[in-house]
């Protein structure tokens, strides 16, 4: 409930204060264009109606009045357009704030993680996600919150694993399939088919844009070894910054390269930063995965020998062993990693037994769009449009 509105700035802009005490000020060009009547935003489906540029260039507030009901009324000029607001809708959307977040920040849900949590991962039967509502909410909450969850009791049958995407989003196809098979194969075409252990690692990063979900499922697993990895990329950049921030800063300043070309027909490249940012500072994504790391190319002579001790430093924090959930996939069991955060390793495997995996990428998008439908979160819902 809103208790006062004054016009400050000339009318182009207003401060707000509410009940409780909070106060924001909103310029008027912010306000016009969130209008939320039906000329500016359709009521069918949401979406703005108008550009920035029917805004008009001048547009100021020439009166406001704090409604009964505690939601605010602008009379904007020149366009003489009277607009309400609720007031609990401006408190939610208010950007008056004093930013103090270290570069490198995450939103609040996110939760770092270390090997602890292998006594509290994350896990839903499937049977139980393809119900659907709670534990499936629950379910990609988690994955939302920590990168990561596993799910137990899935048909142990060629493909199934895609019926575990369904649930919540679409496969993302690649040069590799819908899926691909994760076993020693003779000539292999990448890595990954074979019995070597392989450091932890996010996918693909020689795609652009990278896949942003994995899922492992598992459908044989006698070998010896062969145990499967996870480590989150989110905590160890905040080490690295807290203990090294030098490093934090070459990593997250200049790209590196990845590259796959080892199937006939495919010549996959990208420049992407193994630390990456968004403009205000937030931890994007992650990527780390020496098996498809490019010659270097764009970090200046004076600063490469410093940002290979960065990469070294970044990849012994990576390396340590309290940050590593081992775990050992059972047949009918699958792993699904943000693969933008969370890094998988495989340890090397031997013996007589087999190990026969399945993988395929899906992206986050479809994830957060059921989890907001699944749980009703408008916030979600209009960060989106
Ligand atoms: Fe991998």
């Amino acid at each position: 409930m809103l208790a006062t509105a004054d016009i400050i700035e000339d009318g182009h802009a207003v401060n707000l204060a509410w009940h409780d005490g909070g106060t924001a000020r909103f310029h008027a060009v912010w306000l016009r264009d969130n209008a939320p009547d039906d000329h500016t935003r359709s009521p069918v489906n949401g979406q703005k109606l108008i550009t920035v540029l029917d805004i008009p260039a001048d547009v100021r507030i020439a009166a406001v009045r704090v409604a009964d009901a505690g939601g605010l009324t602008v009379h904007f000029a020149p366009e003489n357009k009277t607009v309400e607001y609720s007031g609990q809708w401006l408190r939610k959307n208010a950007y008056d704030l004093t930013r103090t977040d270290p570069r490198g920040w995450t939103p609040p849900a996110i939760i770092r993680w270390g090997a602890e949590l292998a006594t509290a991962i994350p896990s839903a039967p499937y049977s139980g996600l393809k119900a659907g509502d709670g534990v499936l909410a629950d379910w990609l909450a988690a994955i939302d919150r920590y990168g990561f969850a596993t799910a137990h009791g899935m048909p142990v049958e060629s493909g199934a694993l895609l019926e575990l995407v369904a649930l919540f989003g679409y496969v993302r196809e690649t040069n590799y399939g819908r899926w691909f098979e994760v076993r020693t194969e003779a000539d292999p075409v990448n890595l990954a088919y074979t019995g070597l252990g392989l450091q932890a690692h996010t996918d693909n990063p020689y795609r652009d844009p990278v896949p942003t979900l994995q899922v492992l499922a598992c459908l044989e697993n006698t070998a010896e070894g062969g145990e499967s990895v996870v480590v989150d990329g989110f905590r160890a950049v905040e080490l690295l910054r807290r203990e090294n921030s030098g490093a934090f800063d070459l990593l997250s300043g200049h790209p590196a390269r990845f590259t796959y070309a080892g199937t006939a027909g495919v010549r996959l490249s990208a420049k992407r930063p193994m630390i990456e940012l968004g403009p205000d500072g937030e931890l994007i994504a992650v990527r780390f995965n020496n098996r498809s790391a490019a010659p270097l190319v764009d970090i200046p002579y004076d600063h490469m020998a410093d940002y290979y001790a960065a990469y070294r430093a970044l990849a012994a924090v990576i390396e340590r062993p309290d940050l590593a959930v081992t775990f050992k996939l059972q047949p009918g069991q699958a792993f699904i990693v943000d693969n933008t955060r969370v890094l998988h390793a495989r340890t090397a495997y031997t013996g007589s037994g087999r190990r026969w995996l399945q993988g395929c990428y899906a992206d986050k998008d479809g994830l957060r769009s059921t989890l907001a439908r699944l749980t009703g979160d408008t916030k979600r819902m209009e960060a989106a449009e």
